[in-house]
């Protein structure tokens, strides 16, 4: 069955509510863009591909809604940084921003009602075009994988983490269903558990055989040769090839050197971030420590107690045995 993480229509953006599953399959709808801006704040929506789809829907909420052409070219810019400042780390999101900037410059000069009709049309071409990225990332990986093979993922980069397909769960898929013989083992993925409630839910709706480990038993797995190789998303990759992905990928990159096993990064050239030369450049996001006190249940840690929450941690390139994209795969360092 195929999962829509995002629809527009009838000028409504639908979006699934991640925080809900795997228990509810529920829709929030953003009516205008302070309900998208929510939506990626409060990750009802996640993931670098589907941020940025969400931001450019977003932006096309404002202009549909906006009913006068001065107060349009008065305020677009402020609207646009309001959307930025909602995530720091994935590239996407302000990718698919300039995106929508460079369109709207092209537009400035024709009607507000051409100008709704084609930032909209605009936000549906990014929509469009990252399922068909997402599909061309899968058939270029799959080769990379292997029949009768084990593989292991982090997070979530999934359907829900797009427009539709995934990028690493896109390589699994493609793999999948061009007729090898494949298992998945899931990080829970600490502490807000994409994999646990989210890739454990996309792969058991499609049959693909998978099981759910805790993160801290990746090693062990990997030292008892039950681990293949190993397949992860990107939030940004910069020029080198250093690339930041949801915590605790950066661990496993360092275990997967120590088992030799390969180690792949699937993500679509929109990651990639060539004005920074190394990872150290990338901002990464801090969340509130509630989310490792309280999220798997209220009594897990003591009342007070100091947190540190990084969501992302960056990866070296060396640690990376190759880059798959949508043109091509790259094998890291990068020039
Ligand atoms: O905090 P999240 O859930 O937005 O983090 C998501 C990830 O780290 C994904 O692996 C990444 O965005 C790639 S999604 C195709």
């Amino acid at each position: 069955m195929e999962i829509k993480p995002i629809e527009f229509k009838n000028n409504l953006l639908i979006l699934i509510d991640q925080r809900k599953l795997p228990k509810k399959e529920e829709y929030f709808i953003c009516k205008n863009y302070k309900d998208a801006i929510y939506a990626i704040k409060e990750m009802v929506v996640r993931g670098a591909p589907a941020i940025g789809v969400t931001a450019a829907y977003g932006i096309s909420l404002y202009v549909i809604n906006e009913n006068s052409k001065e107060n349009l070219l008065k305020n677009f810019n402020t609207i646009c940084k309001e959307i930025a400042d909602t995530r720091p780390t994935a590239v996407n999101l302000f990718w698919a921003i300039e995106k929508m900037r460079k369109k709207f410059e092209e537009l400035k000069d024709k009607s507000l009602s051409e100008i709704k009709l084609e930032m909209l049309n605009e936000a549906d071409k990014l929509f469009n075009e990252d399922i068909e990225i997402n599909k061309k990332i899968g058939e270029n990986g799959a080769k990379l994988i292997k029949d009768n093979s084990n593989i292991l993922t982090h997070c979530n980069a999934g359907a829900l983490a797009t427009a539709g397909y995934g990028t690493a769960l896109g390589v699994i898929r493609s793999a999948f269903y061009s007729g090898k013989n494949i298992h998945v083992y899931v990080d829970e993925t600490r502490p807000f558990l994409q994999g646990s409630r989210l890739t454990a839910w996309e792969l058991m709706k499609e049959n693909i055989p998978c099981t759910l480990i805790c993160d801290n038993m990746a090693g062990f797995l990997m030292k008892l040769g039950k681990i293949d190789s190993i397949i992860v998303g990107a939030d940004r990759i910069a020029s080198n090839g250093d690339t930041a992905n949801k915590i605790g990928t950066y661990s496993l990159a360092v275990l997967a050197k120590k088992h030799n096993i390969p180690f792949y990064v699937a993500a679509p050239y929109s990651t990639f971030d060539f004005n920074i030369k190394t990872g150290k450049e990338i901002p990464i996001e801090e969340r509130p420590g509630i989310e490792i006190t309280e999220m798997f249940t209220k009594d897990s840690a003591p009342e007070g107690v100091k947190t540190f929450n990084p969501a992302f941690d960056v990866t070296d390139a060396e640690l990376i045995t190759a880059i798959i994209t949508e043109r091509e795969i790259l094998y890291p360092p990068l020039k």
